[in-house]
Formats: structure tokens, C-alpha cells, sequence
């Protein structure tokens, strides 16, 4: 099959650069458009596209703004036409870094923060290139041998296990597990209006893992070495997951081994 075209929205860092890596040398994809707020100072990224420059296009976006996303997709819209991948994987835990303990720690900014990141900017996105997704070729997943039920693209909401209302025995983290909630709620929603026409959309959710990054630095000696993955590793299990996807599958939440996680 003919490569794709595939969009990693926040790239600067952590699971989202390390997408772009995976893409760039997975011998998949014709382009891989890597999206993030500050291109200048996204070091790593700039090497990457120092050594993959006809395959990587960098674009400024600041996913906690409608407008930065109208018109970041105008410009895909016009380099590229449609898109057959697209990775919403921007997130914060909260503005200070450190999910709230308690409801002590609660405060409307920090929650409105989030929300705007983790949840608003993923489903915007979604709405503007939705256009760009029904146009796709179906490059990633698996084809149904049903023409009339076949994909033409993906779209990846990362979200995260503590988002999960039904495994939440802890507690705490109030504005993160809330952004993460809503948005597999988006996830679900945008699953079955983008599944209604004769083009289709697999919408899915995923967790992946404890994963060795900024965001989860200020926890990571309260888990166990074999649990805290690597970014790569992390991502393989993860591209895995997504070229195993099939329309059937589209409105779920996987965790990194396949294996569905309850709402
Ligand atoms: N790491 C884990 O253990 C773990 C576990 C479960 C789920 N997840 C999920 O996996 C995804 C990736 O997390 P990560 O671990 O890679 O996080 P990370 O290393 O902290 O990176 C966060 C990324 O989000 C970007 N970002 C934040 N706000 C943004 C905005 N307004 N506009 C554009 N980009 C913005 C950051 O860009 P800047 O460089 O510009 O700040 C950075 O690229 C997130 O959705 C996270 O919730 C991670």
C-alpha cells in the first residue's frame, strides 16, 4: 500500500517528537506534519527535520487556540489535501505541573487550563480537519474486506487511564482526570458522526502506559522500573495498537497492549 500522510499535533517533546520519529522511519508515511507552539525552541524536532527534510513539515500551532487550529488546517488544507493520521497528543497534568491532592488544590484557572489543552484543543482539532480525514486514503489500519465499511483515515485522542471514571480508586488529579474524561467522551462523539456517511473516520483513545516524560517526571519514583516505559517503546506498542485498528474497533479506549479500558 502507497504511504500516508499523517499530522502529530504537540511535537515538541515527549510521546508526540517520539511519534514524529517513529513516522519519519517507518517507511509508512509520504509526509508527517509535526505541530507545535514553539517551533524555534523544539531542538529535537529541528534535528529531526534536519535529517528528514522532504519528509517532515513543521507548523506553529497553540492547540489552546480556535483560531491557531482554523487556521493551521487551512494551510494542511492547502500543502497537503487530506490526511490519513492524525495524533492529538498535547496535554498538560495541570499549569503547576502537579495534579491536585486534593480539593484544597482546586482552582478554576487550573481546571479552564487544562480543559482548554487537553480537552477543547483535541476536539477542535478534530472539527477542522475532519474535512482532511473523510479525504484520506485509508493508509493506517486494518481495511474491512467490506468495501462500504472501510476507513478512510485515523484519528488518536491520547488520553490517559486515570481519564477512566470506572477504574478511579485513588482520586485526586481533578483537573487531568476531568480533561481526560471529557475528552473520551469527544472521542466517542466524534466516533459516530464520523462513521454516519459512506466515508469514515476510526476514532479512538489511548493510554500509553507510564511513559518517561516531563509530564510524569515529578511521579516516577513511586513506579516500578519495569513499569515506567521509554518513549520508543511506548510508541511501538502504540503504532502497533493503531495498525491494528478496524472501523469496528472506532469509539473505544486502548491501553498500549490492545486491551480495552472502561469508560
Ligand atoms: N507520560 C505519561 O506517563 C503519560 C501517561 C498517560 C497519558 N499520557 C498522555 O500522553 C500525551 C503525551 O504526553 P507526554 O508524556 O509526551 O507529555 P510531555 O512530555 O509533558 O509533553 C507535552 C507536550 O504537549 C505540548 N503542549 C502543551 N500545551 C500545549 C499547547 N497549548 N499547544 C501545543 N502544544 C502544547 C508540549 O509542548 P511545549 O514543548 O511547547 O510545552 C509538549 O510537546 C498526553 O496527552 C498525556 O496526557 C502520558
Amino acid at each position: 500500500m502507497a504511504g500516508g500522510i499523517a499530522l502529530v499535533q504537540g511535537a515538541s517533546r515527549g510521546l508526540g517528537l517520539q511519534f514524529c520519529k517513529h513516522l519519519v522511519r517507518s517507511q509508512q508515511c509520504t509526509q508527517v506534519i509535526a505541530t507545535c507552539r514553539e517551533p524555534q525552541a523544539a531542538a529535537a524536532l529541528q534535528e529531526l527535520k534536519r535529517q528528514h527534510p522532504n519528509l517532515l513539515t513543521i507548523v506553529r500551532l497553540d492547540v489552546s487556540s480556535h483560531l491557531a487550529i482554523q487556521q493551521c488546517a487551512q494551510q494542511v488544507a492547502l500543502m497537503c489535501g487530506s490526511l490519513d493520521l492524525l495524533i492529538n497528543s498535547a496535554a498538560m497534568l495541570h499549569p503547576s505541573g502537579k495534579g491536585e491532592t486534593s480539593l484544597r488544590d482546586v482552582s478554576a484557572e487550573g481546571i479552564s487550563l487544562a480543559l482548554s489543552t487537553n480537552t477543547i484543543g483535541p476536539l477542535l482539532m478534530a472539527k477542522y480537519f475532519a474535512p482532511l480525514l473523510l479525504k484520506g486514503t485509508g493508509a493506517f489500519g486494518l481495511q474491512s474486506s467490506d468495501r462500504s465499511n472501510q476507513h478512510s483515515a485515523i484519528l488518536i485522542n491520547m488520553s490517559a487511564k486515570v481519564g477512566s471514571i470506572t477504574d478511579n480508586g485513588l482520586g485526586g488529579w481533578y483537573s487531568y482526570r476531568m480533561s481526560k474524561a471529557a475528552l473520551n467522551m469527544a472521542t466517542k462523539n466524534t466516533s459516530i458522526e464520523l462513521s454516519r456517511g459512506s466515508k469514515k473516520v476510526i476514532c479512538v483513545s489511548l493510554h500509553p502506559g507510564t511513559v518517561d516524560t516531563d509530564l510524569s517526571r515529578p511521579y516516577q519514583k513511586n513506579v516500578p522500573k519495569e513499569k515506567l516505559f521509554s518513549p520508543e517503546l511506548s510508541v511501538n506498542y502504540l503504532m502497533n495498537v493503531i495498525q491494528g485498528l478496524s472501523i469496528d474497533q472506532t469509539g473505544k479506549f486502548f491501553s498500549w497492549n490492545g486491551s480495552e479500558i472502561p469508560w
